[in-house]
């Protein structure tokens, strides 16, 4: 198994930075070969800007829209976002590791995707058929994906009718219209609650937990997200009235 692990929180002695080293020692016992984006000791560019669209080299007029799309076609991508596509080409498994701040990622991290996630790399690819390969198949088909958050809200208030709402509506934004637009199958979250407060009886928890789900990453089934191009959405993507008669929302693109 050769799994990536990118992990985005500025302090290494934080809940978060004691997790990612108990995670890595897991899969190195484990036997797996791992790697590491540990972004902010990478100073990780977390904004795309003029320099990402090529404006640096070239005196020629950019077409807005026709930019850093296909800066991947034609070589044109910085060398740290080269090196994150090879980490990634290599990895069959990547972990996601950040706490959660105002309800989603860190900049940071947002940031890695923007930049990392580009046409001809992670999306744009289109079938034999025409249409477009995205959520569920793709670029990156094939790779498993799993979130570990930390999370300072008490456990019962993410939930069903938690005040805070579920975690899967949380992160619908990068466990659907990311990972799975890009084709990788996305394990359940591990969601570490109550983070702000961790007693040593709760750090063990929190560990043992990590090490249970990163011990059985290869045979869990991932979340059963609707494959864009599996017959559940008409033409124009809009899930058919059959299914889920009734119901709207997030829910909706989960099979079953
Ligand atoms: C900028 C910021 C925003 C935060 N937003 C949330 C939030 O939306 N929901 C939540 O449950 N906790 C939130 N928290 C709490 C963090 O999730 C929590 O402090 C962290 O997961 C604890 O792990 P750590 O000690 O490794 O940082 C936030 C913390 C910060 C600093």
């Amino acid at each position: 198994m050769n799994v990536l692990w990118i992990f985005a929180h500025p302090e290494p002695r934080s809940l978060g930075g004691s997790l990612r080293d108990e995670g890595l020692r897991t899969l190195r016992a484990q036997g797996a070969d791992v790697r590491e984006s540990d972004l902010y000791a990478m100073k990780w560019k977390a904004v795309v800007d003029a320099d990402d669209f090529g404006r640096a080299a070239s005196t020629e007029r950019l077409i807005v829209g026709s930019t850093s799309k296909d800066a991947f076609r034609t070589g044109e991508l910085g060398e740290d976002i080269r090196a994150e596509h090879e980490k990634l080409a290599w990895a069959d498994t990547v972990i996601f590791q950040f706490p959660l701040w105002w309800y989603g990622m860190p900049a940071i991290l947002k940031g890695w995707f923007d930049r990392v996630f580009v046409k001809g790399f992670a999306y744009g690819v289109q079938r034999p058929d025409g249409r477009t390969a995205r959520y569920g198949e793709g670029a990156l088909a094939g790779k498993r994906a799993m979130v570990v958050l930390t999370a300072g809200a008490p456990e019962a208030t993410i939930g069903p009718r938690g005040v805070n709402g579920e975690i899967g509506d949380l992160l619908f934004p990068l466990q659907h219209g990311t990972l799975w637009y890009a084709g990788m199958s996305v394990l359940p979250p591990l969601t570490i609650c109550g983070a702000d407060r961790v007693s040593p009886e709760q750090y063990e928890a929190a560990a043992e937990s990590l090490r249970e789900r990163l011990r059985t990453l290869s045979t869990q089934d991932p979340i059963p997200f609707r494959r864009q191009n599996g017959g559940d959405y008409d033409d124009a993507l809009v899930l058919r009235d059959e299914l889920a008669p009734g119901r709207s929302g997030i829910g909706v693109h989960l099979a079953g």
